[in-house]
């Protein structure tokens, strides 16, 4: 505030000495004073309100010797002062000594007499003179309140040799105005907040410097939480084989996309509520593609493509039916589908059907009972392979080479059905630990049903398969509760601490 006013007043302090702090009443010309400015200078100088240059100086200050003399005199005057004038009462040497002391008799008497305070009539002292100035005193007084002497150097280099004064450094400053200068001392912000915005204070307040200089808070945690190291463990494999990722962030499909296309019947017991999440708002897609749907419609109904169909009643209401997707071969079909129908490219490049191998792993829901090994959200590990004339023995091929790379050499394939796949295989592998042949996936050559209405040529043959995130990533951690791995009891300490895989 002090300095702040100061430089309100007169724009500048030629000199931070001349300062009188609150609370005394004379000027700031000791070190003390000029530590407690520098403080204040800093923390105005850091805000950009103040800049100041340092100056150094020799100060001085009493020695003990010096500060007894500051209060109670020198010694020739406590001397001077402990005699009577002449006709008085006479005071001997000895008496002297009892009445100042041995130290103040010794040096006081001699500087006495040569400053002829004091005369000796016989064994006895008496004063010389009525009154005195103790120059000694009022120089200690001066040092110890500006910390340097108006007379100059020579008086105080005899009072350093009379060791009542030491020599030391010290420093002044001299002040102007800085760029943000301004009488309130409020602490900058350092945060604008929506508060601010809103009641306008943001216009008129003064906002602390950002420090691109300093560190940031070592973050404590940050770790991949075992899901996400097995999936990109999955994920590494997949690359590797030179799949493709599928492009599956929607959760929501229709039931078209999810069990249509797959030529699933909409009479399935899968698509009742019990397994479906339907969504009740919008209750309902946009109509799918006009021409694919008559297709796939006409197929479930009638048949085609060599197939009898369902010869089932048919509903687009439940064609249009959002939902959780269950299953990612939702988004298999579609980027199937999207295969058969693409583009000629712009440079006349062929359109239509290429071989691609493609993956993903994410996200799935089912309506089911929850308990140790199930919730109603998953992920699934999906691949699709399609090219033309691929057969079974590249289906069990491909899985034996895909499951290898996870160190899972020994499957077996039991037949199954999916309404998608014909023939459709269940993927068993033996686990060492439980001792027993656990299935691991399902997969499948996908029906001419589904790929034909697709626009996909006769002779392109494809084989998917899909197995869980959640059951390898129990095996390889040790799990046998799903709940300590997917929601709020997850230990975040056992995220930390989790190995990285190694299939
Ligand atoms: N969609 C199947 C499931 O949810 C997995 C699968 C995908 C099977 C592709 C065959 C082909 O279990």
């Amino acid at each position: 505030h002090l300095i702040l006013e100061t430089l309100d007043k007169h724009n500048v302090i030629k000199d931070t000495r001349e300062l009188v702090l609150p609370g005394e009443s004379k000027p700031a010309a000791t070190q003390e004073a000029q530590l407690a400015i520098i403080a204040a200078l800093n923390s105005l100088q850091s805000r950009n309100m103040v800049v100041y240059q340092a100056h150094e100086v020799l100060s001085y200050s009493l020695t003990p010797e010096g500060e007894q003399i500051a209060t109670q005199g020198s010694h020739e005057a406590r001397v001077w002062a402990a005699l009577s004038e002449k006709g008085g009462e006479p005071v001997s040497i000895k008496d002297l000594k009892s009445k100042v002391g041995d130290e103040s008799a010794k040096v006081g008497q001699g500087r006495a007499f040569k400053s002829g305070w004091i005369v000796k009539d016989g064994e006895n002292l008496f004063k010389a003179v009525s009154s005195i100035v103790d120059t000694t005193q009022e120089e200690m007084v001066e040092i110890a309140t500006t910390g340097t002497l108006a007379a100059g150097e020579r008086a105080i280099n005899e009072l350093k040799k009379r060791k009542l004064v030491v020599q030391k450094k010290g420093q002044w400053y001299d002040v102007a105005k800085g760029p943000e200068f301004s009488t309130s001392t409020a602490k900058p912000e350092t945060d604008l907040t929506a508060e601010m915005i809103a009641n306008g204070s943001w216009k008129t307040s003064t906002y602390k410097k950002y420090n691109f200089d300093a560190e940031g808070i070592p973050p404590t945690g940050g770790a991949l939480h075992p899901l996400l190291k097995v999936r990109e463990e999955f994920r590494n494999i997949f690359l590797e084989m030179g799949f493709a990722e599928m492009p599956t962030s929607q959760f929501v499909e229709s039931g078209f996309w999810n069990f249509d296309t797959l030529f699933v019947p909409q009479q399935h017991p899968a698509r009742d509520l019990q397994d479906t999440f339907y969504i009740s708002d919008p209750i309902s897609s946009k109509p799918p593609p006009k021409d694919y749907y008559d297709k796939v419609s006409t197929v479930h109904t009638v048949g085609g493509f060599g197939s009898v169909g369902y010869r089932a009643p048919w509903s687009d209401e439940d064609s249009q039916k959002l939902l959780l997707r269950t299953h990612t071969t939702a988004r298999s079909a579609y980027m199937l589908y999207k295969l058969a129908t693409r583009p000629k490219g712009p440079d006349g490049q062929e359109g239509g059907f290429k071989p691609v191998k493609m993956f993903s792993i994410d996200r799935v829901f089912r309506n089911e009972a929850t308990d140790a090994t199930h919730l109603a959200e998953f992920h699934q590990v999906e691949g699709v392979v399609a090219d033309r004339g691929i057969t079974l023995g590249d289906l069990i091929g491909f899985m034996e080479t895909f499951f290898s790379k996870m160190g899972i050499t020994n499957l077996r394939f039991k037949p199954a059905y999916n309404p998608y796949t014909e023939p459709s295989l269940e993927i068993f592998a033996f686990h060492p630990a439980l001792k027993k042949w656990v299935e691991i996936g399902n997969s499948g050559m996908f029906r001419p049903e589904m790929l034909e209405p697709m626009g996909l040529p006769r002779d392109v043959h494809a084989l998917g398969w899909g197995l869980s995130l959640e059951r390898p990533t129990m095996i390889r951690y040790g799990i046998n509760n799903i709940r300590t791995l997917v929601g709020h009891k997850v230990s975040i300490e056992g995220v930390e601490k989790s190995a990285a895989v190694r299939f």
